[in-house]
């Protein structure tokens, strides 16, 4: 199967990343508040993967404060990945960095990884669902997902033409680089979640409404940012899916109905 991604290349990431989201205070409130609740639901993280990982901030960033077994990361960018093998010296549990799209890279087993990182990845890139559902397959029986979006209380949008942010520039002030833009629709999301195979048992979520980012061209005045951490059932379990979800109240329910 042919993919579409946006096969990110440039030095802009690399430097944006450098020095930062490596430290706890550099992680948004909804993203503290995801890892805080998986070391009370688990007391560790086990072995994680992170797609999208950039520079491999978020590993350094958990291993602070919170129990690791290891730490893999993927990226697209050989450039972020390059700056990654030179953070390597600095993490005390076993480490490794691999460079691909997250739907070509091949080697990592399914089923295999206590949580699952995509942190402003999947919605950044063009084939969101494909990432989403990918990023699901590693997900041992029992793990997390860990999944920042942006949630809409109207229409979700995909369309890198409508809505994109430039996230690099050239010597003349030309966007050198344009990322996608990508919201989902609440009400849409919670069904892709409830349609999972293998199955979800729990959803946990905190999000807030905000303005777009300043540099973000889209048609929205306002989104939730929000990070969902979504466990996958044990083998056979079959109860219903429960959910915890801190977010404004109007998010769900504007987005409940047409
Ligand atoms: C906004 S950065 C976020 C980096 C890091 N996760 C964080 O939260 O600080 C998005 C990263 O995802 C990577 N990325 C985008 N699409 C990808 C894909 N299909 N497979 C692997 N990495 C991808 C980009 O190269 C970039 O480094």
């Amino acid at each position: 199967m042919s993919h579409i991604n946006i096969n990110y290349s440039s030095g802009g990431i690399a430097r944006w990343l450098d020095g930062f989201r490596d430290k706890w205070d550099d992680f948004y409130p909804s993203e503290r508040w995801a890892f805080d609740k998986i070391a009370s639901l688990n007391n560790t993280f086990g072995k994680v993967l992170d797609v999208g990982c950039g520079m491999g901030g978020l590993g350094l960033a958990l291993s602070i404060r919170h129990a690791l077994k290891g730490y893999q990361g993927i990226d697209i960018n050989a450039q972020v990945i390059a700056g990654a093998q030179k953070n390597k010296g600095r993490f005390k549990i076993p480490v490794k960095f691999q460079c691909g799209d997250i739907l070509k890279i091949r080697g990592l087993k399914k089923g295999a990884y206590d949580t699952v990182f995509s942190l402003s990845c999947a919605d950044w890139n063009i084939e969101t669902k494909a990432i989403i559902g990918r990023c699901w397959q590693y997900v041992k029986p029992g793990g997390f997902f860990v999944i920042s979006l942006r949630l809409s209380d109207g229409p979700g949008i995909n369309n890198i033409k409508k809505s994109f942010q430039p996230i690099a520039w050239d010597a003349r002030g030309k966007p050198a680089e344009v990322a996608n833009y990508v919201v989902f629709n609440a009400r849409e999301f919670f069904r892709m979640i409830e349609a999972f195979k293998p199955r979800a048992s729990h959803v946990y979520g905190y999000g807030y409404w905000g303005p777009p980012s300043r540099t973000a061209v889209t048609p929205y005045k306002k989104l939730a940012f929000s990070v969902l951490i979504i466990q996958k059932a044990a083998p056979g379990a079959k109860e219903a899916i429960s959910a915890q979800l801190n977010f404004p109240l109007d998010l769900i329910t504007e987005a409940a109905y047409d």
